[in-house]
């Protein structure tokens, strides 16, 4: 028999079974999650946009075991070239070594724990720690430590006092990262997900424009890691005004075209028109690079908004600018958790190289007008994500509602002809993704080891 009861160690109403009393608080939590969690359900609680406790399960499930993008390897084209990131909350310095390596490492001096490296991003042969000085090359060894025969003679083992090292592979020019010593390699994990970064990332050989664009907002991370994964629908209200103002066709635009489910959590939208989005010279470089396939798509698709479980997203959207000409462009964005209901955004504008620098540019003015850090599009989303996170604070929304994320349940019978792999629905207006995107995180949460 069930019985509702308050758990005032956990501040939240639960369901469950007497016996449940005597179990360890945290698999109490986890059972209750369990039972919460309901994703093929499309049940959605609201708690988990803002429990304390179901952030610092992710942080330490899904964050410290996860392949993590980092970087995109232009930004650290030359030894000694680093910049700085997080792993959920861990920092980390991702640096192009003496030997052309990138690796990442923990950014936690092995000494007494102060942040090793304060900078963004820059070129160096050693850190210095600004406690007490201990140095360390940029192959993260501890080379340096000052005074070192006064201060501890022959008992200090500078090779046992490397700094901590994850995993660090690449697909694309996308610099991943993961602190588990086991599990897949970093194309295992990507999956059917790398025909579609090959599409966007390996269309042309690609440059990153300067440093990312970065701002806070108030929100969980995963609202928009599933919205970017799942939610073509929020476009016709959300960016209504959009149309209205000419920059698109219709209230429509994000209607037309597929969800893809690329396994693991991941998954994306890809929208289809009439007509190829970048200019005949523009698709001429792309048809040196990709598939027959691969290009087919290319002459169709309008847009791409796709999530890499579980914090990187990438964007295409193509807007019709001042001049009117219609200008795609590409980004690479980062959700980085700074707590529950805050997250920073971390955002790259990725070009052809060998583009006409006009397009480039144009390009550039298309970001910055649209998805930049003051772009319109960027201000119309920001401010659902954080509306909803300021909500789920408040304890009856918090600890009654389940998000509804039922669109598309029972009909997600995959297409047949379309060219990518993954699970092909034939509309965008599904959330079979977010459905998807939820297990994943579910199973993480849940899964002790
Ligand atoms: Fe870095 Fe002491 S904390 S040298
Ligand atoms: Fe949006």
């Amino acid at each position: 028999m069930e019985r509702r009861v308050e758990d005032p160690e956990m501040g939240v109403t639960e369901t469950r079974r007497p016996t449940d009393g005597e179990a360890p608080r945290e698999q109490r939590f986890e059972r209750w999650l369990a039972e919460r969690v309901r994703p093929e359900d499309g049940q959605i609680p609201a708690f988990i946009f803002s429990s304390p406790e179901v952030y610092q399960l992710e942080l330490e499930r899904i964050f410290a075991r996860n392949w993590l993008f980092v970087a995109h390897d232009g930004e650290v084209p030359e030894p000694g070239d680093y910049v700085t990131r997080r792993m959920g909350e861990d920092p980390v310095i991702v640096v192009r070594g003496e030997d052309n390596e990138i690796r990442v490492f923990l950014n936690v001096c092995r000494h007494r724990g102060m942040r090793l490296c304060r900078a963004d991003l820059g070129n160096t042969s050693h850190f210095r720690c600004p406690y007490h000085g201990f140095t360390y090359d940029n192959g993260g060894h501890l080379v340096g430590v000052p005074f070192h025969k006064e201060a501890y003679g022959e008992r200090l083992d500078k090779e046992q006092l490397s700094l901590l090292q994850a995993r660090c592979e690449r697909y694309a020019g996308l610099v991943f990262a993961t602190w588990a010593d086991a599990g897949p390699s970093l194309e295992q994990y990507l999956g059917d997900m790398r025909w579609y970064l090959d599409l966007l990332l390996k269309r042309a050989k690609m440059e990153v424009v300067g440093p990312p664009q970065r701002w806070t907002v108030d929100t969980n991370w995963k609202l928009p890691a599933d919205n970017f994964a799942s939610d073509a629908y929020h476009t016709a209200t959300t960016h209504a005004s959009i149309a209205a103002i000419g920059l698109a066709p219709s209230i429509g635009f994000g209607k037309d075209g597929y969800q893809i489910r690329a396994g693991n959590g991941h998954g994306l939208g890809l929208g289809i028109g009439p007509g190829p989005v970048v200019p005949p010279e523009v698709l001429a470089l792309y048809e040196r690079h990709l598939s027959s396939e691969q290009i087919d798509v290319w002459r169709r698709m309008q847009n791409l908004h796709a999530t890499v479980f579980p914090n990187l997203s990438i964007l295409m959207s193509s807007a019709t600018g001042p001049q009117g000409r219609r200008v795609i462009h590409t980004t690479v964005r980062q959700w980085q958790p700074l707590g529950p209901d805050r997250l920073e955004i971390l955002s790259w504008l990725v070009v052809e190289s060998e583009a006409d620098p006009q397009w480039k540019e144009m390009c550039r003015r298309a970001y910055i007008l649209t998805f930049g850090t003051s772009g319109i599009f960027e201000q119309d989303d920001t401010e659902n994500w954080s509306n909803i996170t300021a909500n789920v604070r408040g304890a009856i929304a918090r600890e009654t509602l389940n998000f509804n994320y039922t669109m598309g349940i029972g009909s997600e019978e995959p297409v047949t002809g379309f060219e990518g792999p993954g699970r092909a629905l034939g509309t965008k207006f599904q959330e079979a993704n977010a459905r998807a995107f939820y297990r994943r995180w579910l199973d993480l949460l849940l899964s002790a080891d």
